[in-house]
């Protein structure tokens, strides 16, 4: 196994660097699938450390590079991946580094993620003869923006030439503390569906609804047997969810109108579970509502799918972290309900999605993702790197 004392030594000389990158990220950031300036800047990042076959523009605003080890030894190919998109969030920090894009923000930390895959890149073009194989650099735009930026990068052949073994990905947790780093095996993120069903009922006077088909009464009735679908007919060992958000129909107190548009979004980590929570969707509104006499349509999305993590990987990403930060300090995570696009990658590659806690209670980094003053111990950079490092380096020299 490669010596996490001597990668840890060069990860610390690294992170003066890796800060001022993330920082120059944070004050620059830019909407899914528009990160012109960010690619623009990993590119010149990577020229520099003369990263072979540099390729841009891959789903819009992805960029690739490959880094091969001159050790002799088996010549294994894995992906890593992060990804570049900030949110459309006006940051309410007042730090040196804060957004200078107003209304657009790094709330997620991927500035972090980014800056920690242009780390080891940094780190790998420095010690080529120490590990055989190639690590292909992944720089992926707009995971908050469904249908995003991965599917983009692997029907673009971002897994072939050279054909892809393995993939890891990771995300900052400030909801952990730093210095834990987050495994799991199996499901660790749900699939993330949505729903729009419009009813088409018959307005008229409130006062008079018999002569009206009332879409807002069989609107509330939908909303209520949707319920039952989870507590019903999901597999009370399963775990789904469904959640109507939105509900949208009329104007005036005494007019009763003509339709009503209910949207919400579907949280699940099977694919029966999914074909089930669908079905089970579209015939309850489509029956409620022609029991009561109106008609509907239902338009069912179907989001990112569920991240599964490969077993072997996650168990090497968890000696990976164990050596980063130590043993206790690696959780088992059960699955959550939040999605993620890097579930496109597992869903071709085996590969593990780990991630690295990023909250300090004592500095004020406290604010959860997507929160305007959301910010990163950058100390969690460290970890995130020399998990990583070791990670990769481990799997490229077993067998
Ligand atoms: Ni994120």
């Amino acid at each position: 196994m490669p010596q996490v004392d001597s990668i840890r030594q060069d990860v610390d000389e690294l992170m003066p660097g890796l800060v001022a990158d993330r920082r120059h990220l944070h004050e620059h950031p830019e909407l899914g699938f528009q990160e012109f300036e960010t690619a623009a800047f990993v590119k010149d990042r990577l020229e520099q450390l003369g990263v072979e076959d540099i390729r841009t523009g891959i789903g819009v605003t992805g960029v690739t590079g490959l880094i091969t080890g001159t050790k002799p030894g088996s010549a294994k190919n894995i992906l890593v991946r992060a990804d570049m998109d900030a949110l459309p969030i006006h940051e309410e920090n007042q730090v040196e580094y804060k957004s200078q894009n107003p209304g657009v923000m790094h709330a997620c930390g991927h500035d972090a993620h980014t800056a920690i895959l242009l780390g080891l890149a940094r780190y790998l073009s420095d010690h080529k003869d120490d590990f055989s194989g190639t690590v292909k650099l992944c720089f992926q735009p707009a995971e908050e923006l469904p249908p995003g930026g991965a599917q983009a990068m692997i029907k673009e052949g971002v897994l072939n030439d050279p054909p892809i073994e393995a993939v890891f990905g990771l995300h900052m947790a400030n909801n952990d503390p730093v210095g834990k780093i987050i495994v799991g095996s199996g499901p660790v993120m749900a699939a993330a569906d949505g729903y729009t069903i419009t009813i088409h009922g018959k307005g008229g006077h409130g006062a008079y609804p018999h002569g009206c088909i009332d879409p807002v009464a069989i609107g509330a009735q939908i909303v209520v047997a949707l319920q039952s679908i989870v507590s019903r007919n999901v597999d009370p060992m399963d775990a789904a969810v469904v959640s109507n958000c939105v509900f949208q129909s009329g104007e005036a107190f005494n007019v009763i109108p003509d339709t009503a548009v209910l949207k919400g979004t579907v949280r699940t980590f099977k694919l029966e579970t999914r074909d089930l929570m669908e079905e089970r969707i579209t015939k309850v509104a489509t029956d409620i509502a022609e029991a009561m006499g109106a008609t509907v349509t239902v338009d069912y999305v179907r989001g990112y799918p569920p991240t599964i993590n490969d077993e072997a990987m996650t168990e090497l990403a968890r000696e990976a972290g164990a050596a980063a930060v130590g043993a206790e300090n690696v959780i088992s995570r059960p699955p959550a309900m939040g999605a993620e696009d890097f579930s496109y990658f597992l869903e071709e590659k085996p590969g593990s999605y780990f991630f690295v806690g990023s909250k300090n209670e004592e500095k004020g980094f406290i604010w959860g993702h997507h929160h305007p003053k959301f910010d990163i111990d950058e100390e969690s950079m460290g970890h995130g790197l020399t998990a990583m490092a070791m990670g990769v380096l481990t799997y490229l020299e077993r067998e």
